[in-house]
């Protein structure tokens, strides 16, 4: 019998999943860059295994997991720090789940590491927390009920509840940051296609209101057309920006301009990561209880005529992410995977499984 391997424990999020993990039950071994931390972090748990691994020394990553165990990765920005990871459980026949928003590493796992960790005969499970379950689980269960004339799919994410300034965590604020300069995608005509982030803004219907959003690429564009053949768009938006959202289509727009200038986008880069950093911590559990997420996701018909509406409420995303991760870890080593490669939630773990984990790790259907 494999193990549940978390690497990233001594992060904000990967204690959180820690945490999900003991409450489920489950015994993970605990890695982390910092001896004393993993340690301290592993006895609290209650006498875990753990492990100091490093991305700087791959062979640390790799030496973390064997055939049969699952991976769970909290180590980002992905788009710096994650390759290592996927590269141990590919090499080590390990199923890998991770904890990544970024539009870029969603769009590499698919597309790069999927055909390798098919042919090892593992599974891969990217953006597997708030960003981007939600929304798969939204999107399948609107197309279903849509039927056959379903086509295209549109997808939005809400935050409920009051979101301070602390709502973030420094790990989401640094990864945001990388993925700011990164083209994005949408799921057009039926294929992929290249386009900034945030080209695109369109209202929702909220609790009676009318909220805007801004479109972003995520795993819904690679995933959803695995399930339902016959989908030719797929668009997600990030809702949380209110009325800055047309703003930050404008500014999408004319940065996407100046970052072709020679030298304006790693000048950018630098600065941004200067300035934002993450192994800084989180909104605590009095902070996340304030807030929580409305997914909506219509299913639509050629002509855009709406066929199904589904909503989904519940936990904060930090919440929701550690419960995800650590019931899909579970899942994942009792053998509930489906499939090999890069794979989505929805085909990953079957639609009704995944509905019944959402549920487990906090958002569910609204009445
Ligand atoms: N999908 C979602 O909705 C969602 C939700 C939450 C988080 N996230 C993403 O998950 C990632 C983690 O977020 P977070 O809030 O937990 O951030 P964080 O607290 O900054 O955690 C980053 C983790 O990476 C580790 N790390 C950094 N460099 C490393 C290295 N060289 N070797 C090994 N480990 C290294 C850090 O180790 P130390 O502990 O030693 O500093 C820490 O454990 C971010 O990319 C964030 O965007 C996504």
């Amino acid at each position: 019998m494999g193990r549940i391997v978390l690497f990233g424990a001594t992060g904000y999020t990967g204690d959180l999943t820690a945490r999900a993990l003991v409450d489920r039950g489950a015994r993970p071994l605990l890695a982390a860059r910092t001896e004393s931390r993993v340690r301290a972090l592993a006895e609290e748990l209650g006498g875990l295994d753990w492990a100091v691994a490093d991305v700087g020394r791959p062979e640390t990553v790799r030496a973390l997991v064997e055939r049969g165990d699952v991976l769970v990765s909290t180590v980002g920005p992905f788009s710096h720090w994650g390759r290592p990871a996927l590269q141990a459980a590919v090499d080590g026949g390990a199923h890998y789940l991770d904890s990544t928003g970024e539009t870029p590493f969603i769009r590499e796992v698919f597309e790069v590491w999927g055909p390798r960790a098919e042919a090892a005969g593992v599974g891969l499970l990217t953006a597997m927390g708030y960003d981007w379950v939600p929304g798969n689980l939204a999107g399948a269960l609107a197309l279903r009920d849509g039927g056959a004339y379903a086509v295209k799919v549109a997808i939005g994410y809400f935050a409920s509840g009051t979101m301070g300034s602390d709502a973030m965590s420094g790990g989401t604020r640094a990864s945001a940051a990388g993925v700011f300069l990164e083209p994005s995608f949408a799921w057009r005509d039926g294929r992929l296609v290249t386009e900034r982030g945030a080209k695109r803004v369109r209202a929702f219907t909220v609790g009676g209101k009318a909220r805007q959003a801004i479109s972003a690429g995520s795993s819904e564009h690679f995933a959803l057309p695995r399930t339902s053949a016959a989908l030719r768009e797929v668009d997600v938006y990030l809702g949380w920006f209110g009325p800055m959202s047309n703003p930050l289509r404008a500014f999408s727009a004319a940065s996407s301009v100046a970052l072709k200038v020679p030298g304006v986008k790693p000048g950018v880069g630098a600065l941004l990561a200067r300035t934002l950093k993450g192994s800084t911590g989180g909104p605590d559990a009095q902070a996340r209880s304030r807030s929580g997420s409305i997914v909506v996701a219509e299913a639509q018909d050629a002509h855009g005529a709406v066929l199904a509406e589904v909503r989904l409420e519940g936990v904060n995303g930090y919440d929701f992410t550690a419960g995800m991760l650590a019931w899909g870890a579970e899942t994942a080593l009792a053998g509930g995977l489906q499939g090999t490669g890069a794979l989505g939630p929805v085909d990953g773990f079957g639609l009704d499984a995944l509905e019944a984990g959402a549920r487990e790790a906090g958002i569910s259907r609204a009445a």
